[in-house]
């Protein structure tokens, strides 16, 4: 009898996505941090370089693409993925330290999308700057239905300051650092960095 799991991990293997050695890899957990947005914006679509019609935020524009999967490698419909960050100085809207950098008043911060019917989703946004004592990261929380919330963070693929940072050490295995750790490369579509982040979640 071929098992449910065998007939999910062979479908993600059919569709060329990801391996299913790749979606099997959960997602480690990481501090949600202090700079969780106190207050949302009042605008959290998926594209937070510009809040509605205003002029784009300052920086370098960014595309982030991925799935929500279960360990056994089924997507995730209808789940949510929040995304907040740094901006393009290293600030964050919802820190008062503004000695790290300044606001960026067109930048939006944060977004939340619902995963699509293959457990799909994408963010636009600005490559955040760093700030003191932290590598370049970028904040997610996802959940779904039947699956409890996950915090953790994305890295940036070849940033110096990613082998030393607390955070990101705290992640013992290699492998699970590795699916954290994001390479960005220009979309074929849009032409700008684009990195794509499968996010694993189960018990
Ligand atoms: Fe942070």
């Amino acid at each position: 009898m071929i098992s449910r799991r065998k007939v999910a991990l062979g479908l993600v293997a059919s569709t060329g996505l990801a391996s299913p050695v790749g979606a099997a890899v959960r997602t480690p957990k990481q501090t949600k941090g202090p700079f969780y947005p106190k207050t949302l914006p009042s605008e959290s679509d998926a594209d937070l370089v510009r809040i509605g019609n205003g002029p784009p935020a300052t920086g370098e524009e960014i595309e982030i693409t991925g799935r929500l999967l279960g360990l056994d490698g089924r997507p995730i419909s209808g789940g949510f993925v929040e995304l907040w960050q740094a901006n393009t100085y290293g600030r964050y809207s919802s820190s008062s330290a503004a000695s790290i950098g300044p606001l960026d008043p067109n930048f939006q911060g944060y977004g939340v999308v619902e995963t699509d019917d293959e457990g799909r989703y994408r963010f636009l946004t600005i490559k955040p700057g760093e700030y003191p004592g932290r590598t370049r990261h970028l904040h997610f929380k996802v959940g779904g239905p039947g699956f409890e919330s996950l915090a953790t963070q994305m890295y940036f693929a070849g940033e110096p300051g990613n082998e030393r940072d607390f955070i990101r050490k705290r992640i013992r295995d290699p492998e699970a650092r590795d699916s954290v750790t994001v390479a960005f490369a220009p979309s074929d579509e849009s032409g700008i960095p684009s990195g794509h982040f499968e996010i694993v979640v189960g018990q």
